[in-house]
């Protein structure tokens, strides 16, 4: 990680909001060197270079930064270069797949492939949301909760919170992490991303794992719609400890099949079993709806942690409430 633009490299790896980064962490006038460090840590950054985030991201980030250095009478030909170049062969605005880079940490990352878009292929879950990075941020600041657990994550969409569990650098000791989802190009991506992070030898050594990243038991993804959930293959998996959920409670429509999902599982594992859900507060009545249903079928809710007081290790700008619940029975 750059030393003196951690927090920019950390935002534009990811595709943080341009008008929300870490500008101010840029002293102006920028030395030839400066632009030189702050391009190295962006735009030319080995990840990037391997796997570029989305054409149109890159084109706002150099904008801005051009912006910035308006009145300095010499700019890098890096900035240039890479305006002009690299526009010409990331992924551009047509393409409805880029990257995306989470640095949590020294030799901690993850890299997604996403869609561009909130929603494609009949689904909302190629692209990662706001609930699931508070739920990795409270699982990161609560690892006893997942500590020799096995966890399934029910619509797991793009795989960050499951990659994330397994994740050797993060030592988190989980169990077996079964990602599920009832979208079938979800389930697809989640495989691909998986494959990303645990097979892929360049990023392997970016995480410093090296050798040792062979012997590594990665998630699995399957399909899992909440309705058939009885007819999954279970006994082909180990007794579940710990579901996971993140940004599920926004569709009424489908809180039946959620709820006969949870009773399932409660049912199978009784008093074992305690469910982690992140939603974020788009509409508090659809959430004080599912709540409400919640208590009618039994379960025990318990509020976590304020999530938008935590320390993130994620980027996120937190103009969203997110809240985090745990579901006992
Ligand atoms: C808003 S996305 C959240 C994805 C991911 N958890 C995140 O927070 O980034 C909701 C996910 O729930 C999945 N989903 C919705 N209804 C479902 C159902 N009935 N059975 C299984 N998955 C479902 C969708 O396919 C989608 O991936």
């Amino acid at each position: 990680m750059s030393e003196k633009y951690g927090k920019l490299q950390q935002q534009f790896l990811c595709c943080y909001p341009v008008n929300k980064m870490a500008w101010s962490t840029v002293k102006l006038p920028l030395s030839w060197e400066e632009q030189q460090e702050l391009m190295a840590a962006t735009c030319g950054h080995p990840l990037n270079r391997r796997y570029p985030v989305r054409r149109s991201y890159l084109e706002a980030f150099l904008k801005q930064l051009m912006h910035l250095l308006k009145d300095q009478e010499d700019v890098h030909d890096d900035v240039y270069s890479n305006l002009c170049v690299r526009m010409g062969e990331g992924p551009g605005s047509g393409t409805s797949y880029a990257y995306k880079h989470y640095l949590m940490g020294p030799g901690a990352h993850i890299t997604l492939r996403e869609s561009n878009s909130f929603v494609s292929e009949g689904t909302t879950g190629l692209c990662t949301w706001e609930a699931a990075l508070a739920l990795a941020d409270y699982v990161l600041q609560h690892p006893d909760l997942v500590r020799g657990k096995n966890v399934v994550e029910l619509g797991a969409g793009a795989g960050l919170l499951g990659i994330l569990l397994k994740l050797p650098a993060l030592e988190l000791k989980v169990g077996q992490v079964l990602l599920t989802d009832g979208s079938e190009p979800c389930v697809q991506l989640m495989r691909e991303n998986i494959a990303l992070n645990f097979n892929d030898k360049e990023l392997a050594q970016e995480q410093e794992q090296e050798e040792e990243q062979q012997e590594v038991e990665k998630p699995q993804a399957e399909q899992l719609d909440w309705d058939s959930v009885s007819e999954f293959p279970w006994k082909c998996h180990a007794e579940t400890d710990l579901l996971l959920a993140a940004d599920v409670i926004y569709d009424d429509s489908q809180f039946d099949a959620l709820l006969g999902a949870l009773d399932y599982f409660y049912t199978r594992r009784g008093g074992q079993l305690e469910t982690l859900l992140a939603s974020t507060v788009r509409n508090v009545d659809t959430l004080h709806k599912f709540m409400a249903q919640l208590g009618i079928h039994g379960y025990k809710v318990t509020p976590c942690a304020n999530v938008s007081a935590c320390a993130s290790h994620f980027c996120r700008d937190h103009t969203a409430a997110v809240q985090i619940i745990s579901i006992r029975r």
